[in-house]
């Protein structure tokens, strides 16, 4: 904890690094000071005092808090760093998005590696960082536009690292049916707002987890609006929801990519993390899904249960040897909400850092390029998240969500629409409640509201 500290806005920032190296508990004082272009950060830890100076020009306020707040955690990092014996993949950097970070530095005309470099990042990472960048160009520049999200926030049953808000189906089941009318009333409600629609995304949750004639009113909600020559991605999800109607629905629907999610191919482990099917069935759906010709996105996680860095390299080299069209590889976080956070404080993972390293080297060398990345706050490991892609299939709603380079238009419950003002820097939000009860009773409101921010 932060016994004393004489300016308080930059301590969520500090403790962001603090709980990097799991030191909430230990005691800190700090004191900061700044003069013309002087930073000055004074800590007391461990019964020292450890004094760092920074120099830097800012052009206005929001610069200055900026620098501010860089400097400020690179001397927490630099201190714990050397008491703990720890270096983090990405350094003092504990934002959810470095690409973001570097393209602000771009814009500035500046090397972004610089600033990496001083952050503490190591050199792989800077040039993962350059990969991604560069993978994800064409879509990047494509600024403007809008993209759709739709949520379906039911879950056949619970995954204990999942912090989303749903309770499996068979306590949700009977709200589906109201649910989808209330997003009907919804997706009506935006046709004017989709101007130049760039993709639509259906997400979960497990869109799966419905029944065929409840998927088919959600996309006949959809194809109302008429948005042709769109990515169209459905995260089918389990593979236990797998059925040959429902892919065939969607065929019949214009959809193009669906994801088939194994997490891993070992069975003890899907068991571990209570998920309900095992690694055939995952390949039994995989091959169902290939059959209508859709791109396949497959998502794993590094870090899972007591996986060793082995049977990682199991699961990665079955999903290389699918060769879909992208696969995401997830470093487990810890995320308040799931039965995992409930079970342990602290997330470590013996070998992720090699395991994510491998995953680079296996997919690069069969073909994939990175093309978008984020992070999260408790990572193992202070990792990322990464998608692969082959043949160019960027895939645009994953990169327009994180660059944040078109509006997103998101509907149904616990679904963020954004309000892109790209010339000026700035993002404004509406958000809708989480729980799917509350959605349901502020329908009316929520579209009013959501008009609002499109005007
Ligand atoms: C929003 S989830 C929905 C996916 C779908 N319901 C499924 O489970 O197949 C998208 C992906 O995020 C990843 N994910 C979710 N929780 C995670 C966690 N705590 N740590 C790492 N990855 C996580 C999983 O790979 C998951 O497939
Ligand atoms: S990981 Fe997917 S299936 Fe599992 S609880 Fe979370 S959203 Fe549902």
């Amino acid at each position: 904890m932060i016994e004393y500290i004489n300016c308080a806005w930059l301590e969520p920032e500090i403790m962001d690094v603090v709980r990097l190296f799991g030191a909430q508990d230990e005691n800190f004082g700090h004191y900061f000071d700044y003069s013309g272009g002087k930073y000055y950060n004074s800590i007391e830890y461990g019964g020292q005092f450890y004094d760092f100076e920074n120099f830097a020009d800012a052009a206005d306020e929001v610069e200055y808090k900026r620098y501010a707040k860089r400097f400020a955690k690179l001397a927490f990092y630099s201190v714990l760093s050397k008491a703990k014996g720890i270096n983090f993949p990405y350094g003092a950097l504990t934002g959810i998005r470095p690409t973001k970070l570097a393209y602000q530095e771009l814009s500035a005309g500046r090397d972004f590696k610089d600033l990496f470099r001083t952050m503490g990042v190591s050199e792989e990472n800077i040039a993962h960082v350059g990969e991604v960048i560069g993978t994800q160009k064409a879509v990047y520049d494509d600024c403007g536009g809008q993209d759709l999200f739709v949520s379906l926030p039911f879950c056949p049953t619970k995954c204990e690292y999942c912090s989303f808000i749903t309770a499996p189906v068979s306590k949700t089941g009977h709200l589906i049916d109201g649910y989808i009318e209330c997003l009907e009333r919804e997706i009506g409600a935006i046709k004017g707002i989709m101007s130049r629609p760039k993709s639509i995304y259906i997400g979960g949750g497990t869109p799966f987890a419905v029944s065929e004639s409840q998927l088919e009113r959600v996309l006949s909600a959809i194809k109302s609006l008429g948005l042709t020559n769109v990515e169209y991605t459905v995260e089918a999800g389990r593979p236990d929801t797998f059925t040959d109607a429902k892919l065939k629905l969607l065929s019949d629907f214009g959809i193009n990519r669906i994801c088939v999610n194994p997490q891993s191919f070992i069975d003890r482990t899907l068991v571990k993390i209570g998920r309900k099917h095992t690694a055939s069935d995952t390949l039994r759906a995989y091959e169902m899904a290939k059959a209508y010709g859709f791109d396949i996105n497959i998502d794993l996680i590094a870090g899972l249960a007591d996986e060793k860095l082995a049977d990682f390299e199991y699961s990665l080299r079955k999903a290389i040897e699918l060769a879909p069209a992208n696969i995401t590889v997830h470093t487990l976080s810890l995320k308040s909400g799931a039965k995992l956070k409930e079970e342990c404080e602290r997330l470590n993972v013996e070998g992720i850092g090699e395991m994510i390293m491998l995953s680079r080297r296996l997919l690069k060398e069969a073909g994939y390029a990175p093309y978008y990345m984020y992070r999260q706050k408790y990572q193992a490991g202070g990792w990322e998240n990464c998608g692969w892609c082959r043949d160019g299939k960027v895939n645009v709603y994953n990169v327009d969500v994180m660059e944040e380079r078109a509006d997103n238009v998101a509907v149904g419950a616990n679904a963020i629409s954004k309000r892109v003002f790209a010339d000026e820097g700035r993002i404004e939000r509406y958000a809708s409640p989480k729980d799917i009860p509350s959605y349901m009773a502020k329908v009316d409101k929520i579209i009013e509201e959501r008009a609002k921010l499109f005007e």
